[in-house]
């Protein structure tokens, strides 16, 4: 077992690569849409790290903590095998730094590496398999990014890593995630809007099956797995008994707004992350992803 000190130097070096701008000490797993998947200490881990925003209070660190144990059980209990996984602490001069920590999967281990590689009946067993926790855990109180890059084998076992965003909610619709905790990612003149007009809309898709199943389609594009498309929507349709199939056309409208709306996002954080850096001469606290080249 790992102790606390060991992800001191890691935030160590995030925050040399916050404040000057130069990122290469860092070595990137992946990226997601909020942030970036650190390697610790080695390029390969053995540790995957996911920094979470800044707690500027103890019990909102307290309160995440709880909602993190409370989704995983909750998707334990479904039957959805989920990464081994810690939050590991580093305490700083102006908050909290938890971390995600997760042994690293190989590359060759996570959902798109293993659909391109799979022959057409693993590939049907693999998706087959996500679209049927779709039909178990997802429910207006749970929800799940059921998208293939959030998926891996441990063991030829399939599990479900993406879990630093506890997506739960009370029985009136009502997020217990703390969504403005994320929301601190964006810069200020911008959470308004979107806390206004897209929150609900990102977050709703997650807690609808048919929209889950939409999502896992259309991101299949990004991973430019578009072949696999009509598997999904075929293996969706009736196992989700959907009164209104998906189709291919709505999966290309759905992801060319969903790279609208994540690469306005991403390009105003840039836009801010410039602004703090350059003219307020401030250390920006966010580590961005990198440009995803996503092509439809
Ligand atoms: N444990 C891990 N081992 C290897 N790569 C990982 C691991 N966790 C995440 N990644 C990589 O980072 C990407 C984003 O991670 P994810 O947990 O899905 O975060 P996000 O919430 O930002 O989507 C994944 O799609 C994958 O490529
Ligand atoms: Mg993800």
């Amino acid at each position: 077992m790992t102790t606390l000190a060991d992800f001191a130097p890691l935030e160590h070096l995030v925050e040399h690569a916050l404040a000057s701008g130069d990122e290469t000490a860092l070595h990137v797993l992946g990226y997601g849409e909020i942030t970036s998947v650190l390697a610790w200490p080695n390029a390969d881990g053995p540790w995957a790290c996911k920094r979470l925003p800044v707690f500027d209070r103890a019990d909102r660190l307290a309160d995440f903590r709880a909602q993190f144990g409370h989704y995983v059980a909750t998707l334990q209990s479904e039957g959805v095998q989920i990464h081994e996984s810690r939050i590991e602490i580093v305490p700083t001069d102006d908050g909290t730094v938890a971390y995600i920590v997760q042994p690293t999967l190989e590359p060759s281990a996570l959902g798109p590496a293993v659909l391109r590689g799979s022959s057409e009946t693993d590939g049907r067993a693999l998706l087959s398999a996500i679209i049927d926790h779709i039909a178990t855990v997802v429910s207006p109180v749970v929800g799940l990014d059921a998208q293939l890059a959030n998926w891996g084998l441990v063991d030829d076992e399939l599990v479900y890593f993406d879990i630093s965003t506890p997506m739960l909610r009370d029985e009136h619709g009502h997020d217990l995630l703390d969504t403005e905790l994320f929301m601190s990612s964006l810069p200020p003149f911008l959470r308004p809007v979107v806390r206004k007009f897209l929150l609900g809309s990102i977050l709703d898709q997650f807690f609808e099956p048919r929209a889950a199943a939409l999502d896992l389609a259309a991101n299949l594009y990004k991973e430019r797995l578009g072949e696999w498309v009509p598997t999904v929507f075929e293996l969706a349709n009736e196992r989700l008994r959907l009164d209104r199939a998906l189709t291919v056309d709505e999966a290309k409208r759905y992801y060319r707004r969903d790279m609208r709306v994540w690469g306005m996002l991403q390009t105003m954080r840039r836009v801010d992350r410039s602004w703090q850096q350059k003219i307020r001469r401030r250390p920006y606290r966010f580590l961005l992803p990198g440009r995803i080249n996503r092509r439809l």
